[in-house]
């Protein structure tokens, strides 16, 4: 299984779906170039694809000030932050201090707040800003608050992504924003990947989320991307389905873990520019591409 390049922990993290994002950089003749993330959250797929030398370099976006402090703070601050990792204490007082740094984060740096999103990240079940520590505030759980802060394979993984920091490029703009101002910057060569927040239960995950009209609204703003290659991955409901009616798509299953499993059905829809491959090394997106074959390798007409 490929090692996990992000130290972030996100609820339905796409970073098992780098295999297929890969062949699909292949498949486009898109390997080497600009990697772009509007929605990065925890940027699985995107580390990976850097430190594993796919692409030259990446784009993270993200709407939330304490996600953005997160990434900010590992580059600019490395040092710092992995020494933070190495002296932190891991117990329950600790916690309460990194929640009240969050609950008002206009007090304190960036710096303070990119590391107090991370500790609770480690420290939350699910990873779920507002999920509680895991264990419980008694610790009488069977998994305790340490149990998702193994300190030295963080730092390395920090450092690794540091070491790179000249082929990544940060934001903290609303991604309506992202694509009118650096999305019409890119090379031609790039490559957007969408994952914005889940149509459904987004509001329980995440702490920035859309509500229905805004859903549409962006379906409206991507499909106008049309410069550069964009993919888009969604949970597989009927208004996402109809918002992208005209785009070539598929259903797919991913199991993710947000508290308890849950299976759903996920969306995955491509621009009308994307070559699309006919298989992938990932059982469930081959079975997805040839029960949809059909709707999926039909001749665009221009
Ligand atoms: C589904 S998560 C992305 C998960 C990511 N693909 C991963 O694998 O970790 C969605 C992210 O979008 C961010 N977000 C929510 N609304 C946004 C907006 N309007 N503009 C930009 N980012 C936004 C959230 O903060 C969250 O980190």
């Amino acid at each position: 299984m490929a090692q996990n390049r992000t130290p972030l922990r996100y609820p339905g993290g796409k970073q098992k779906l780098t295999p297929f994002v890969l062949e699909l950089l292949k498949a486009n003749d898109l390997e080497g170039g600009h990697y772009v993330e509007p929605y990065a959250g925890g940027a699985g797929v995107a580390m990976e694809l850097l430190v594993d030398g796919h692409v030259g370099h990446v784009h993270l976006n993200d709407s939330s000030h304490h996600v953005y402090s997160f990434w900010r703070s590992i580059l600019d601050h490395t040092d710092n932050f992995c020494s933070k990792i190495s002296r932190s204490l891991l117990n329950v007082d600790e916690w309460k201090a990194h929640r009240e740094v969050l609950r008002h984060p206009e007090d304190h740096t960036d710096f303070e707040v990119g590391f107090s999103t991370f500790y609770l990240n480690r420290t939350n079940r699910s990873g779920v800003l507002t999920g509680g520590v895991i264990g419980g505030l008694n610790q009488s759980g069977k998994w305790k608050i340490d149990a998702r802060f193994p300190r030295n394979e963080l730092i390395t993984r920090i450092e690794l992504i540091a070491s790179l920091r000249e082929s990544i490029t940060l934001y903290n703009l609303d991604a309506e924003s992202f694509f009118a101002t650096a999305v019409k910057k890119l090379p031609k060569k790039s490559l957007v990947y969408c994952d914005p927040p889940y149509f459904e239960k987004a509001n329980r995950l995440y702490l920035n989320h859309y509500n229905p009209e805004d859903h549409g609204r962006i379906a409206k703003k991507i499909q106008k991307i049309n410069r550069v290659n964009w993919v888009v991955s969604y949970d597989g409901v009927p208004p996402i389905l109809e918002h992208y009616s005209e785009r070539r798509k598929f259903l797919y299953q991913l199991q993710y873990n947000a508290s308890r499993a849950y299976k759903g059905s996920e969306v995955f829809i491509f621009s009308d520019n994307t070559v699309i491959p006919r298989r992938s090394s990932l059982p469930y997106i081959s079975k997805a591409l040839k029960s949809n074959s059909k709707s999926l390798y039909q001749p665009l007409h221009f």
